[in-house]
């Protein structure tokens, strides 16, 4: 098979990486020349445990190859997957202007059985726009099929060679087998293949994406009650986890979900409903939830401190969506360096390996702390805004000694509040009651 990606970010990397490794021949393409010269030169534009070194291999045994040259590369090939990102326009909805920039690039130049599959998350009806696009481009039918991912940023390998299923959206039975000939290395563990259309295929990746935002900003929702009714959501979520209908996923409290693909998805397909004249009530409730639920430790910090931040200096542990990974989008640690930025404070920032891609934005305003002990210096408190295991255990002791004011803002309730007591500290989680100074609650 020859297999050409085009969108080599953090889906079209993974993906185009492992098909190299079952023995595809995979080219790799993106229009960001910088990304493209980074990887020829054995470097990753992004983290991913694990990446770097299949990449390596598979570069090394000639499987796999990075080129901005999308019309060299799809001249020849079999199979081509889009891969490029669908970020939300201004109200919501999904800005496809990539998508149809490499429709209209490709459509003259595929060979005539070659297979579109769009992997990129796409409205529903996107698909047979493509094959109608590029059918009206070349001037012959060209099989689309949609094929939606799956994979977790920082599980991202092992979701894509162990996935839980398979999704595919085709028109014809012999593209439903070709997809499922080039997808069988990885489903050996019996896990389902599933063929349907390409509008339920489209529509089952929003769905996926709206629910488990949904059962996030649940919790967070009965979190923000527990705190003021005096009940302890760690208790609550053991007491629902446990019920086999619900189980524990997707149950944990924080300071919002972010990232690329849930705050985008959830906006995405309420978009859709609009568009259908239906008011989406959930998934508007979802969003507005995790909207408020990312200025929740913001505002424990501003009461905490009467509003007057100007003389202080905050550390933050975690700036990434979530653990290992680079990604900031939409991140929630973005919403609390902004609202640190207006009121005056000093950001001392520690991310394992998202410093970079923050210092991007926000330059030298904020000061950098490669080492996690290191934001701490002088700190008059600490926010905790992703759960890193690097955070898990630290010596409070030594904590106390580094920061100016024993105060942690936790929104991640990575620690135990009985851990808290005895060390000096005030702790403010989510859902939970407060651990001050002197031990109490
Ligand atoms: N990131 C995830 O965890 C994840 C998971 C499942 C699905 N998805 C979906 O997959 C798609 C890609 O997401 P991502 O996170 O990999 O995005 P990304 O931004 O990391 O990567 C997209 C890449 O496409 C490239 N690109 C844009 N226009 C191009 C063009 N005209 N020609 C060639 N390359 C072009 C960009 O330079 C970029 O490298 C999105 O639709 C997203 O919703 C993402």
């Amino acid at each position: 098979m020859q297999i050409v990606i085009v969108g080599t970010g953090y889906v079209g990397l993974v993906t185009g990486t492992c098909l190299a490794e079952t023995g595809n021949d995979v080219t790799c393409v993106d229009c960001d020349r910088k990304k493209i010269d980074l990887l020829n030169r054995g470097h990753l534009p992004i983290y991913e445990p694990g990446l770097s070194e299949l990449v390596t291999r598979n570069v090394t045994g000639g499987h796999l190859r990075f080129t901005a040259d999308l019309a060299s590369a799809v001249k020849k090939a079999n199979i081509v997957f889009l891969a490029v990102g669908t970020p939300p326009s201004e109200d919501g909805s999904a800005d496809l202007s990539s998508l149809w920039a490499v429709v209209d690039q490709i459509a003259p130049l595929l060979v005539p059985d070659c297979v579109v599959i769009c992997k990129s998350t796409v409205p529903v009806g996107t698909n047979a726009k493509v094959a109608a696009r590029l059918k009206e481009l070349s001037g012959h039918e060209i099989d689309v099929a949609s094929n939606p991912e799956f994979l977790k940023e920082g599980m991202a390998i092992d979701d894509f060679m162990k996935p839980d299923r398979v999704v595919v959206g085709v028109r014809r039975k012999e593209v439903g087998e070709l997809l499922r000939d080039l997808y069988e290395p990885y489903l050996r563990t019996d896990k389902p293949f599933l063929i349907m259309s390409p509008e339920s295929a489209e529509m089952t990746k929003y769905a996926a994406n709206s629910l488990l935002s949904t059962k996030i900003s649940f919790i967070n929702e009965i979190a923000n009650l527990c705190e003021r009714a005096g009940a302890n959501i760690n208790d609550i979520r053991r007491g629902i986890g446990h019920d086999s209908r619900l189980g524990f996923a997707f149950l944990f409290p924080g300071v919002g979900y972010g990232g690329s693909c849930f705050p985008k998805d959830v906006r995405a397909l309420a978009a859709l409903a609009r568009s259908y004249g239906m008011d989406p009530k959930i998934l508007d409730a979802v969003h507005n939830v995790n909207e408020h639920q990312k200025t929740v430790l913001t505002q424990k910090i501003e009461q905490h401190f009467d509003g007057k931040l100007a003389d202080k200096a905050i550390a933050i542990w975690g700036l990434a969506f979530k653990p290992s990974t680079d990604d900031i989008r939409e991140a929630p640690a973005l919403v609390l360096i902004d609202r640190l930025l207006e009121l005056k404070a000093t950001i001392r920032v520690h991310d394992p390996e998202a410093l970079n891609n923050v210092r991007a934005i926000y330059g030298d305003r904020l000061v950098y702390c490669p080492k996690r002990d290191d934001a701490l210096r002088g700190a008059d408190a600490l926010a905790i805004c992703t759960e890193w295991k690097q955070f898990v255990r630290p010596d409070f002791a030594e904590m106390r000694r580094l920061m100016r004011q024993p105060v942690i803002f936790d929104g991640r309730n990575i620690y135990d509040l009985q851990q808290l007591k005895g060390t000096g500290f005030t702790y403010y989680s989510i859902g939970r009651s407060t651990v001050v100074g002197d031990g109490t609650t």
